[in-house]
C-alpha cells in the first residue's frame, strides 16, 4: 500500500489524474473502474481538462463502475448512470459501447451480476479501479460484514449508507434505495492497481482502520492491505487519525526523489 497525503483534494484528484493519463498513454485500451459519490467528482473534472485541452483519447478506454442503485430509474437524477453522465461520459470521446454500470434491467438478478463479470474477465480484467470509502470502511457497496471474497452481486445497504445519501434524496431516508448491485471485493481485488481516494475528517477513522487496524470483513477496505498494487491518495484531514504519517510522507518524498535521479 502506497500512501499519499496532500494538503487538500484538489491535489489528490491531480495526482489520481495524473495516474490514469499516464497509464491511458502507456495503454489506450486501458481497462478503467470507476467509482461515483462526491470524491471522484475533482477526478473526472480533472481527466475532463486533459482531455479537452491536451486532447487525451479515450477513444480506446472501456469502463466498468463499481455499482448502482436497484429499483430506480436509470434517468432519474440520483442514479449513478445520470452521475456518470453528468460528471465523465458526456464530456469525454469513451464509445457509449465501452462504458459498463451495472443495472437492474434483468429479471434475473444473478444471470446479470454473472455477465457483469465475465465481461470483465473477457476483457482482460480492470487495469485501474478508482475507489471512494464509506466512513463506515465500505468499498463500492459492499458493506460492513461482506464476504472478502464477494463478488458482484444485489445488496442490501446499510443505514450509515442510506444516512449518508440522504442528502442527495432531498434528506428523505426513505427515498434513498434500499438495495443496489455492487461488483464484489475478490472483485475489486483482482483489478491490476486501485486507487483509493479520500478526503474530508468524516473519513479520518475509516481510513486509519483500513490502513493500520486488522484485516477484517469489519472493515472491508481493509482488504486492500493484501492488495499489490494500491495506492491511497488523501488530504490532511482524511489522514488525521493515522499514526505513520511522518513514514508516509518521507516514503513518498522518497519516490518522488528516485523518479527525478
Ligand atoms: P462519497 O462516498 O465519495 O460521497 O464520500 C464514498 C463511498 O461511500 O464509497
Amino acid at each position: 500500500m502506497e500512501v499519499i497525503i496532500q494538503p487538500n483534494h484538489h491535489q489528490i484528484a491531480s495526482i489520481a489524474a495524473n495516474i490514469i493519463r499516464d497509464a491511458i498513454l502507456m495503454k489506450p485500451n486501458l481497462v478503467l473502474g470507476l467509482a461515483t459519490g462526491s470524491t471522484p467528482i475533482e477526478l473526472y473534472k480533472s481527466l475532463v481538462r486533459m482531455h479537452r485541452e491536451d486532447g487525451l483519447d479515450f477513444s480506446g478506454v472501456t469502463t466498468f463502475n463499481l455499482d448502482e442503485y436497484v429499483a430506480i430509474p436509470l434517468e432519474h437524477p440520483q442514479s449513478y448512470h445520470t452521475f456518470m453522465a453528468h460528471y465523465f461520459f458526456n464530456h469525454v470521446n469513451i464509445p457509449e459501447e465501452s462504458q459498463h454500470i451495472p443495472q437492474n434491467t434483468s429479471e434475473n438478478h444473478e444471470e446479470f451480476c454473472t455477465t457483469y463479470e465475465d465481461k470483465i474477465k473477457q476483457i482482460g480484467g480492470i487495469d485501474i479501479q478508482v475507489l471512494g470509502i464509506g466512513t463506515d470502511g465500505h468499498i463500492g457497496f459492499n458493506e460492513v460484514g461482506s464476504s472478502l471474497a464477494s463478488r458482484t452481486r444485489i445488496v442490501t445497504l446499510s443505514q450509515s449508507t442510506i444516512d449518508a445519501n440522504a442528502p442527495y434524496f432531498n434528506d428523505d431516508k426513505k427515498a434513498v434505495p434500499e438495495l443496489a448491485i455492487t461488483m464484489g471485493i475478490a472483485t475489486i481485488m483482482e483489478a491490476k492497481q486501485c486507487l483509493l481516494l479520500a478526503n474530508g475528517n468524516s473519513k479520518s477513522v475509516a481510513i486509519a482502520k483500513a490502513i493500520e487496524g486488522p484485516i477484517t470483513s469489519m472493515v472491508p477496505a481493509s482488504i486492500l492491505q493484501m492488495h499489490p498494487d494500491t495506492v491511497i491518495l488523501l488530504d490532511e484531514a482524511a489522514a488525521s487519525d493515522l499514526k505513520e504519517v511522518d513514514y508516509y510522507n518521507r516514503s513518498y518524498a522518497n519516490k518522488l526523489l528516485l523518479q527525478s535521479q
